[in-house]
């Protein structure tokens, strides 16, 4: 896909998404209306945005992933590079109030989770080929496979950030003290999600629930930088997180974006890869946003579109009412435009491929639902 030059093209990233027409981004000539579309300055406000239920079928088919294992909390998916799913769950652990104590350590009558947490699934007929992952993991959280199949994982419970083998699953680096929550360099407090650069160069670790920051750290696992704070006040400034829930690199911009949950947006920050536009920018330099979007449990890029995903969260029926509906939702990193893609829908972690197939993994029924951009 052609790069547009210039900084205006993403200077505007307002999301006020709403769309009651079917939105196809993976198909070249919707791609094309959308680019057109942006001319367009009429952006919604959020208050256009939580108007009241719309109904959801849009021509979407979802589908349910009939996994031939029981699933825990579903808390990641991602795709490996023979085309199936990854699955990240929880077995029977459920995380609750009594999951952690005041200073987010694990509960310590807690030990590992005894099943295996980690299923590879032939998605088209949902049969687990193949599962890892016993008596390793405390509260399974985010995974990413890298341009070289590693697999990446993090676990809030643990603490800590893992690289496996895409063999045998098995760790072939570890950041973090296990089981010991902190906020140096060399722990972290319930990190979220990786992303890694193509060619391994840069590993990006966003941390977490009880810190505030996106850190990088070499292919070795040495840290290099970071940049970050929780809100000072509200409403809070460029830069402040609260919850980064999910990253995404968006590699040949140079931008690394951050779905930074309860402040219900997504904003995107110079990644200081050494490759591609934006080389001289050093690592964390804000760029753009998109606010007003709800609760951005996870992002993911593919050919410059980056597909999120909110959810309700935990907050009162009070609150949920005024909050703005779950969404799948679509930017387009050429333009700016965003698009509602699917409303009422919500999930916390997801994938998608080249091809435009997302998977949805979704907590509480626990599963994996598939659908077609
Ligand atoms: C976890 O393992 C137990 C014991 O084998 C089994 O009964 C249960 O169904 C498993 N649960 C999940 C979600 O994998
Ligand atoms: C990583 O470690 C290997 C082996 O020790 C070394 O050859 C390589 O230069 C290191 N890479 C970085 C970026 O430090």
């Amino acid at each position: 896909m052609q790069l547009k030059a210039g900084a205006a093209t993403f200077l505007f990233l307002f999301i006020g998404i709403v769309s009651a027409e079917i939105y196809e981004p993976f198909q070249e000539d919707s791609a094309s209306a959308a680019l057109e579309d942006v001319s367009n300055n009429g952006i919604p406000s959020a208050s256009e945005v939580s108007e009241g239920p719309e109904e959801v079928d849009h021509g979407i088919n979802l589908q349910q992933i009939p996994v031939s294992k029981p699933l825990g909390e579903v808390s990641a998916v991602a795709i490996d590079s023979n085309g199936n799913l990854i699955a990240f769950h929880r077995g029977d652990r459920i995380w609750d109030k009594d999951s952690f104590t005041d200073d987010f350590t694990m509960s310590s009558s807690l030990n590992a989770i005894p099943n295996s947490t980690i299923y590879i699934i032939e998605p088209s007929t949902g049969k687990v080929l193949a599962e890892y992952g016993e008596n390793e993991y405390y509260m399974p959280h985010g995974l990413t496979i890298d341009s070289k199949g590693n697999i990446w994982v993090t676990d809030v419970g643990r603490h800590q950030v893992l690289r496996l083998c895409p063999k045998t699953f098995k760790p072939t680096l570890i950041l973090g003290e296990k089981l010991v929550p902190g906020d140096d360099v060399s722990h972290f407090c319930q990190p979220t999600d990786v992303a890694v650069s193509a060619d391994g160069q840069f590993v990006f670790i966003a941390d977490g629930y009880c810190n505030a920051r996106i850190m990088k750290f070499d292919s070795n696992g040495t840290f290099i930088e970071q940049f970050g704070n929780p809100p000072a006040q509200m409403p809070a400034k460029n830069g402040e997180f609260f919850v980064p829930h999910s990253i995404a690199l968006i590699e040949d911009l140079n931008l690394l974006c951050v779905a930074d949950r309860e402040n219900q947006r997504i904003q995107c920050f110079t990644a200081g890869l050494s490759k591609g536009h934006r080389q001289t920018s050093p690592f964390g330099m804000f760029v753009t946003k998109a606010e007003n979007i709800g609760r951005v449990y996870a992002i993911r890029e593919k050919r410059h579109y980056l597909v999120g995903i909110t959810g309700a969260g935990e907050s009162s029926q009070q609150q949920q009412q005024e909050e703005i509906e779950p969404q799948v939702f679509i930017i387009d990193m050429d333009t700016g435009k965003a698009e509602t893609y699917a409303k009422g829908l919500e999930g916390h972690s997801l994938a998608v491929d080249t091809s435009g197939n997302v998977f949805i993994a979704q907590m509480h029924p626990n599963q994996i639902l598939h659908m077609q951009l």
